[in-house]
């Protein structure tokens, strides 16, 4: 294991997983006990295309109301943030405080301090407590909140892929929004379950980092 300093621990509330943040000469990374990294600094091109791709697709994106399901690391809110005007409105929520604080401090230089930008507004808790508004409010729902369909960092995290959290969720988007997941791997069933709900989908591989080795699965799900 390379040098490597413990910057800081925190338990995922409603289970019994642990987040614990690391800092070596060149990167950070999130680990999740038992499992091993969540997030590196190393590694973000998929994240960033989640922001990126999703606000891409929509017709006018200057004033867009953007609704991010896990901080991380920051690269998705920052790419939203780049890939938008000034008029528009980022809401990310995380389930994790220890997350947020991580990022104010010099995890967020990594991502260019994407918390300080004025469009940025935390919800401290759980994304699925403003999914279950079903209130037509974001052009752009954009959510990484764990390995993909099948939930690892919080069983909870489930019901964002069931059909009931996929239902909600485009009730909450705006006429022309956009809905997308991130994941580690495809999962056919869940697309599948996309168009079920009713939406008009695309698959996307992209890199995890670079133009070779692992690939991440991103879905663009409109309303048909
Ligand atoms: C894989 S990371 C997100 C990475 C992010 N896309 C980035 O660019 O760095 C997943 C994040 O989602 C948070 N999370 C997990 N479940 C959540 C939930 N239900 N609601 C909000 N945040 C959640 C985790 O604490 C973690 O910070």
């Amino acid at each position: 294991m390379k040098n490597r300093t413990l910057l800081g621990e925190a338990c995922i509330p409603g289970g019994d997983r642990v987040l614990k943040l690391y800092q070596s000469k060149d990167d950070c990374t999130i680990v999740i006990s038992g499992r091993g990294e969540l997030m590196s600094t190393r590694r973000h091109a998929s994240e960033d295309a989640l922001g990126t791709l999703a606000c891409d697709l929509l017709a006018q994106n200057e004033n867009a109301h953007i609704l991010i399901g896990g901080l991380g690391m920051g690269f998705t809110l920052a790419a939203a943030l780049a890939a938008t005007g000034v008029g528009s409105s980022v809401v990310v929520a995380e389930l994790v405080p220890e997350v947020v604080e991580w990022n104010k401090g010099p995890l967020g230089d990594y991502s260019g301090q994407p918390l300080q930008d004025a469009r940025t507004t935390i919800y401290a808790g759980d994304v699925s407590e403003l999914l279950q508004k079903s209130v037509p409010s974001y052009d752009v729902i954009a959510l990484d909140v764990d390995n993909g369909p099948e939930a690892l960092s919080s069983g909870g995290n489930d019901w964002l892929y069931s059909v009931e959290g996929i239902t909600c969720a485009r009730e909450s988007l705006k006429t022309g929004g956009v809905l997308a997941y991130w994941s580690a791997t495809p999962d056919a069933r869940f697309a599948k379950r996309l168009r079920e709900c009713g939406l008009q989908v695309t698959e996307k591989s992209v890199f995890a980092h670079g133009s070779k080795g692992t690939k991440h699965t991103i879905w663009l799900a409109t309303v048909s």
